[in-house]
């Protein structure tokens, strides 16, 4: 099978389409890049410190129709689309309804069909975009440990094969990108805070201050990063004169470990053959490094998407549009805000 999917995401601060033919099977899939478009809004929401909703609904009801007279400027490539794919959930659904409603009509006007994805299956699948250029075969990388860190969620998974999987563990409060962003607002620094805490860190010492690892030890592959955030706050309000380098970094290393940690532990208990990192938090390059570490003490392999596939992308909703085409997932055509995977 060969299929061109004209890929739609909105759920949050970023508007992006994006073009990709995806070939093969439920084996091994793999896909082209035909076109790809990212309109960031952080400068909009940065003022609020975060994103708001009805900000974000208007930016993406602007952005997308622009978006998509720049996407195929020759006009060649959407007359041959086989099927429009768009995220209808995790995310804002006032977002997400700008993408939905967008991609309804052009489904319509153009008689292709639609097809609903899932954010977080988008995240995951990412991988097959690093996985393709190392030309391996699946029986080398399953089972696989997956870890989705984003803005949003956290999450530890089993994957046995490119369509089963079982999720061991999750946050039980807040996202470790969220931690990310809410520390360097405590350090004063503009959202997104990823970025910024990672820049920042480069100049300090890791070792500096021991922040705790919640439910690093617990028997189970659950997260919580509350407690990390808040004994930061308490720390730079007592202790003020602190090296804000030293603290980002400290930080950083907290809400790595853990993970690198319990991704340790899923690997040795279910005989993982490799290492998945997916979603906004994998652009770091600490933690990049930490589990590249990880996988080459274990003799497993790692899979990172590159650093434009990592944040919220279209490249990687046509890749799930896709994925799901071959598995024969329909997802209801309406927002849906606490979609789980
Ligand atoms: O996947 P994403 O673009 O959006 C969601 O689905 O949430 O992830 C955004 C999150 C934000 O919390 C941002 O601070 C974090 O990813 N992030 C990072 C880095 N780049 C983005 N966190 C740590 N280090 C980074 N380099
Ligand atoms: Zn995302």
């Amino acid at each position: 099978m060969k299929k061109l999917i004209l890929g739609i995401e909105t759920s949050c601060d970023e508007t992006a389409l994006a073009l990709v033919e995806g070939s093969g099977d439920l084996k091994k899939p793999t896909f082209k890049i035909k076109a790809a478009l990212v309109n960031s809004q952080i400068a909009i929401h940065q003022p609020f410190g975060g994103v708001v909703p009805n900000l974000a609904k208007r930016e993406h009801l602007k952005n997308l129709p622009i978006l998509f007279s720049q996407i195929d400027p020759k006009g060649t490539l959407l007359k041959k689309v086989d099927a429009v794919a768009v995220t209808v959930g995790p995310g804002l659904e006032p977002a997400l309804w700008t993408g939905i409603e967008f991609a309804k009509a052009l489904a319509k006007s153009t008689k292709k069909p639609l097809v609903g994805t899932n954010h977080l299956e988008g995240h995951l699948y990412s991988f097959i975009l690093d996985w393709q250029k190392k030309r391996l075969k699946p029986g080398t990388i399953f089972p696989a440990i997956a870890l989705i860190v984003s803005g949003g969620h956290t999450i530890l998974l089993k994957m046995e094969s490119l369509y089963k999987w079982k999720r061991l563990g999750e946050t039980r409060d807040d996202a470790v990108g969220e931690a990310f962003d809410k520390v360097a607002r405590l350090l004063d620094f503009p959202y997104p805070g990823g970025p910024e805490i990672e820049k920042l860190s480069l100049e300090g010492n890791d070792l500096a201050f021991d922040f705790p690892q919640p439910m690093k030890y617990d028997k189970n592959y659950d997260f919580s990063y509350s407690g990390l955030k808040t004994s930061v706050l308490y720390f730079m309000r007592d202790n003020p004169a602190s090296n804000k380098a030293d603290v980002a970094a400290s930080f950083q290393k907290a809400a790595t470990d853990v993970l690198v940690h319990k991704a340790q532990r899923a690997l040795k208990e279910f005989k993982g053959k490799s290492i998945i990192l997916c979603g906004g938090v994998a652009a770091n390059k600490s933690l990049r490094k930490k589990l590249q570490k990880l996988s080459k003490e274990t003799g497993t392999r790692f899979f990172v998407p590159e650093f434009k596939h990592n944040t919220d992308n279209a490249v990687m909703i046509a890749v799930a549009g896709y994925m799901n085409i071959l598995r024969k997932k329909k997802y209801p055509i309406r927002a849906n805000g606490n979609m789980g995977i």
